[in-house]
């Protein structure tokens, strides 16, 4: 298929084009590089051995652009990454990440529609689940209240979407819940960039160990769980990367609507995380432990086993490859890409 893969210049787009060629797919890219660098794009087209991956410097809340991409390309599936990410700016700009992740859909599946392209693979996320009901997670879990507005933005838009598959069910509807993707290609040119003082654990992690920051702030060590400190699904992005591949099986088959979990199933603490990053890299993280995170839960873990059994996708990296390879594009690029 030829998938037009919007936000594919980031840090799961990249790793997925990849993963999509290696399947025999071909993608087009849309992205407005708001939060990357089409350096990105030349090197998956390295790590290929194509030329070049076909791109738009397109913002998917331009109507005419996206008219344009579609005038071009017979585009048969997307793959939806692009949208802000940042909870913390999120807060601090509710109305920008509204417009820009909920606006930039609408405007996208409305282009796709006309094009006839009914098929389309959303990138959602854990937040969904708020505070979980039950964990291990599975898909039956209720939906919960989200603690920011990048948050509701993910569940708002599954809304729509499940939505418009119900009120057209010639659409196929993919929602991917992502757990906490980390990990990178694992030849270390391709990998998460992020943008100032990383929010995540794992860049944190990796900027610490590079000696660009001094020490990581544990948010926390008092609760409920072994160590104490917060639990999550961690999972090798290139893992994340293949779970899209099945899903467009799932859309050949003409799937309906799918909603899956794309986690390990494993939970492992933020202490874990900087233990087995030392050992696996022989590399001191020091910390200390600091107060809790606001809106933090303790622990959210996934179960995987309705994408193994509906999508025949499954987890194939451990924690060890997931520090090594996060390890791996860290100290090749100690700052990420280079300048725009
Ligand atoms: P990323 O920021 O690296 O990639 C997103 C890409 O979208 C960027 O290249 C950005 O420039 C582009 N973009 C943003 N707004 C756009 C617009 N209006 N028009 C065109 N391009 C636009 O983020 P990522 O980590 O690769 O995440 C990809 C998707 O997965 C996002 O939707 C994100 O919310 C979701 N997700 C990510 C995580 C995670 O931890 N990384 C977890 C769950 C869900
Ligand atoms: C965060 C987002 C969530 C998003 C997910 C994946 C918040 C509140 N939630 O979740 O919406 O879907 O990323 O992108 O931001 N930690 C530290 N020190 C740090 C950074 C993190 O101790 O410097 C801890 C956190 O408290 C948490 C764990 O590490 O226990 C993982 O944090 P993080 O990588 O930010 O992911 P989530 O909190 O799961």
């Amino acid at each position: 298929m030829n998938i037009l893969v919007t936000g594919g210049a980031g840090y799961i787009g990249s790793h997925t084009l990849i993963e999509l060629y290696k399947a025999g797919h071909t993608a087009v890219v849309v992205d407005n590089l708001s939060n990357s660098n089409s350096e990105s794009l030349r090197r998956v087209a390295k790590i290929l051995g194509v030329d070049e991956i076909p791109f738009y410097k397109t913002d998917i809340r331009d109507r005419e652009g996206l008219e344009n991409v579609f005038a071009k390309h017979n585009i048969d599936a997307c793959i939806h990454f692009a949208g802000l990410k940042a909870v913390g700016e999120s807060v601090e700009k509710p109305w920008e990440y509204y417009e820009n992740n909920i606006s930039g859909t609408l405007v996208l599946v409305d282009v796709m529609r006309k094009h006839g392209c009914k098929n389309i693979i959303f990138s959602s996320s854990a937040t969904v689940y708020g505070d979980p009901a039950e964990i291990p997670i599975t898909e039956q879990c209720p939906k919960g209240q989200c603690t920011n507005p990048y948050g509701w933005t993910k569940s708002m838009l599954e809304q729509v979407l499940m939505d418009i598959q119900k009120a057209d069910p010639e659409w196929n509807v993919v929602l991917l819940r992502y757990f906490n993707p980390v990990g990178a290609h694992p030849g270390g040119t391709i990998g998460e960039n992020p943008n100032g003082i990383p929010n995540n654990l794992m860049p944190y992690i990796t900027q610490v160990a590079v000696g660009k920051r001094a020490e990581l702030g544990v948010f926390g060590n008092d609760y409920p769980t072994p160590d104490g400190t917060g639990v999550r699904d961690y999972i090798h992005v290139v893992d994340l990367a293949n779970g899209h591949v099945c899903a467009l099986k799932a859309i050949e088959r003409k799937c309906g609507l799918g909603i899956y979990n794309l986690g390990t199933g494993h939970g492992y603490s933020v202490l874990d995380m900087v233990k087995a990053f030392e050992k696996e890299n022989g590399v001191p993280v020091p910390y200390s432990i600091k107060p809790r995170r606001a809106g933090d839960i303790a622990t959210c873990y996934s179960n995987p086993a309705k994408a193994e059994k509906e999508l025949g996708w499954k987890a194939q990296y451990g924690i060890n490859e997931m520090v090594r390879d996060s390890w791996n594009w860290q100290r090749q690029n100690p700052d990420g890409y280079p300048e725009k």
